[in-house]
């Protein structure tokens, strides 16, 4: 277990500092991060740490200098500052990717545009998906092979983007490109930046045609598909709706804000149950620990390690004098191992008093909206693997972790050999 006893000698101005500040970005810190942020943890916030927001071209955008916040207060005090801290991206802004919707929209507008979204993207629309997503989790658990199988490439990685094109309306086939403009903007895939801006181009491009036809056919009156996509245009609070360039804009955000994340949590969670065989057979008898599971992994390997903002004004954030315009990174996944909160932070702890304390959907105005969807359909997967398989364990080759960012953590290549009881299970 990581500790972080001599991270008080340390000089905060020191070379060693800027040494770990520097190895945050690199491929063997984006693996395994925690040993240093505990190391960096104590030294309090720090500036120097150079990396790229989501939607930045790496080789065509510079990358941005941040500050790090890494103490669950201090996160959790950032998360919550939306007035000091905003959410705008002034280098995306500028970029050929397109902005997201209130991910990067401070208030008031924030607050008004999730109202409508919100109206449309309701709890009811979600639970709606429930049997439709149970249904994709079956057929995609029933078409597997025997033997050893990639649990990323076959389970993880496909169910996330089904389920949103689901919900959005749109034909099933779509889901390859889905899943490749979600990984070229998360900046979790090797690509070139030629290649990511075209990414970033497509996929904007694809939404402006099929919001705009979808809008024609509302505005000819024509009979319109109970979808996500007819809600956002629809959503109407006293007189106010949500313009195409936001409807297009927020599916954009969904495609890239909520696939992506929810593939890792569910390969996060296929690895921890296949791990901790202790831990399946407690879920196994008692599925109310279902969500206490959820927690307990996206505490301990969150999806998102950090997101930015931008200081608004002159402020102090634990002594450090911060200065409006400068970048602040705050890291969800450090606060999470902040031993203070959580002791004993590299263990899976499914008792822990305080797991609902994870930040890993975020906190304040912009905690995530899609969070009801990403557990049902990891509660979904991991119902299908408690009813319907005797065991999971990991497969002989070692998982492969993904290494290109920050933005998300988990793996890229999940070997894993699902048992299925004695006589082979009906399709
Ligand atoms: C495990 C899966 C997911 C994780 C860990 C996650 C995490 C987060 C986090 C940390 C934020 C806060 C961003 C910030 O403070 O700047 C956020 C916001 C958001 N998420 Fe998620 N997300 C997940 C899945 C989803 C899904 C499935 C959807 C939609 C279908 C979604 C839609 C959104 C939206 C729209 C926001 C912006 C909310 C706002 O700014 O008001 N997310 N998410």
């Amino acid at each position: 277990m990581a500790e972080h006893t001599n991270a008080g000698a340390i000089d905060p101005r020191g070379k060693e500092a800027a040494a770990l500040l520097a190895a945050l970005p690199t491929p063997e810190t984006i693996a395994d991060p925690y040993p240093v942020y505990d190391r960096l943890r104590p030294l309090g916030p720090l500036f120097g740490y150079r990396d790229y927001p989501p939607g930045t071209v790496p080789g065509e955008d510079a990358p941005v200098e941040a500050w790090v916040l890494l103490s669950y207060n201090d996160v959790a005090a950032a998360a919550r500052d939306h007035r000091g801290l905003s959410s705008r991206d002034p280098l995306q802004e500028q970029s050929s990717a397109p902005t997201l919707m209130l991910v990067n929209h401070d208030n008031p507008e924030h607050d008004a545009l999730r109202k409508l979204i919100a109206m449309a993207f309701s709890p009811a629309r979600v639970a709606q998906l429930e049997p439709w997503t149970r249904q994709i989790v079956a057929e995609t658990f029933a078409g597997l092979p025997d033997g050893e199988i990639d649990g990323i490439e076959r389970i993880a990685g496909v169910i996330p983007a089904r389920v949103m094109i689901h919900l959005l309306g749109l034909p099933q086939g779509d889901f390859v490109r889905f899943k490749r403009w979600a990984n070229a903007f998360m900046l979790s895939a090797d690509l070139s930046p030629a290649e990511r801006t075209a990414s970033n181009a497509e996929v904007f491009g694809y939404f402006v045609e099929t919001v705009t036809a979808l809008d024609k056919a509302r505005t000819e009156g024509k009979p319109l598909p109970d979808t996500l996509m007819t809600a956002l245009l629809t959503a109407e609070i006293e007189g106010q709706r949500l313009s195409l360039d936001e409807v297009i804009r927020f599916c954009v955000t969904l495609v890239v804000a909520g696939a992506e994340t929810t593939t890792y949590l569910i390969g996060n969670a296929l690895r921890a149950l296949s791990i901790l065989p202790d831990v399946r057979q407690r879920l196994a008898a008692d599925r109310a620990l279902i969500e206490p599971f959820m927690d307990e992994t996206l505490r301990l390997m969150g999806p998102p390690q950090r997101l930015f903002r931008v200081a608004s004004e002159d402020m102090t954030i634990a002594g450090r004098a911060i200065k409006a315009g400068d970048w602040v990174a705050i890291f969800f996944g450090a606060a999470n191992h902040d031993p203070d909160v959580f002791p004993n932070p590299r263990n899976f702890d499914l008792d822990r008093p305080n797991l609902n304390k994870q930040l890993s959907f975020g906190l304040g105005i912009h905690r995530c909206l899609g969070a009801p969807l990403a557990r049902l359909e990891a509660r979904a997967v991991i119902e299908e693997v408690l009813t319907n398989f005797e065991g999971i364990a990991p497969g002989t080759a070692a998982p492969v972790s993904q290494t290109a960012s920050l933005l998300n953590h988990g793996f890229d290549h999940l070997p894993l050999v699902l048992r299925r009881p004695g006589k082979e299970r009906a399709a």
